[in-house]
């Protein structure tokens, strides 16, 4: 019987890691998105032009790339999670946000969306994988899941916005607004912030031992 080498598997496996480990198809994002429900679910058209990345970093172990749809212990998202687009977004401004539209269950969301992450003046390094890097200090930083014992998995859902002149000046949000029954998509109708040109959302059940 002949077993294949390490050597002969490891480029193989490499091909599998890297393959599954990102988003790497916007028509695949988007149909993760429409499978999910999310579009009608955010109050957004969900058609995105660029790859938002978005990596958690672990303390041990490998760092977290999302893919949309992918399940996330809930340990694992203390974060903050860092940013990149891939694509032609350009240089940016942009703004990221980030949104639980299941709390505090998908059956009964009455106080979604949570906003877990919210910060404009993000600006991409150079390509092709553009890091996404703010200026300033986010409005609402970042706030790791925590969907309550018994709750089914909540969608945490990454947005890409072009960040459009005067949204520093908004007085809608700041860093001492509750962070509950947030409507991301009127926040982005009221300052203009449009449409997303990205996304991605990670999916995260209660932690088993709570
Ligand atoms: C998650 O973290 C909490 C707090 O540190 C810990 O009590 C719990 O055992 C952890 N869960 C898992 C599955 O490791
Ligand atoms: C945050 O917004 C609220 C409501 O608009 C306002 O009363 C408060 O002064 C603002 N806080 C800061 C630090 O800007
Ligand atoms: C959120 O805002 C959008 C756009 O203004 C609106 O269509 C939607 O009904 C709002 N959702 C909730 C739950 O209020």
């Amino acid at each position: 019987m002949h077993f294949p080498s390490l050597a002969h598997l490891l480029p193989v496996l490499s091909f599998f890691i890297t393959t599954n480990a990102q988003d790497t198809s916007l028509a695949a994002v988007k149909a993760a998105f429409d499978a999910a429900d999310l579009p009608e679910d955010i109050f957004f058209t969900f058609d995105p032009s660029v790859l938002l990345e978005v990596t958690f970093p672990e303390a041990s172990g490998k760092d977290i790339v999302l893919h949309a749809g992918i399940h996330v212990p809930r340990n694992d998202t203390a974060g903050p999670p860092t940013f990149a687009v891939i694509g032609p977004a350009g240089k940016g401004p942009f703004v990221v946000a980030t949104i639980d539209p299941d709390a505090p269950t998908p059956q009964d969301p009455t106080s979604a969306e949570i906003r877990h992450f919210l910060g404009g003046n993000f600006f991409a390094s150079g390509e092709p994988v553009q890091h996404l890097t703010n200026v300033t200090p986010a409005i609402s930083e970042f706030r790791q899941p925590t969907p309550p014992a018994g709750s089914d998995a909540h969608r945490y859902t990454f947005l890409l916005f072009n960040q459009p002149p005067g949204f520093n000046g908004q007085n809608l949000v700041n860093s001492t607004t509750s962070v509950s029954n947030f409507n991301l998509s009127s926040f982005a109708l009221a300052t203009g912030l449009g449409q997303p040109i990205g996304g991605t959302f990670m999916l995260v059940a209660p932690d088993p031992t709570t």
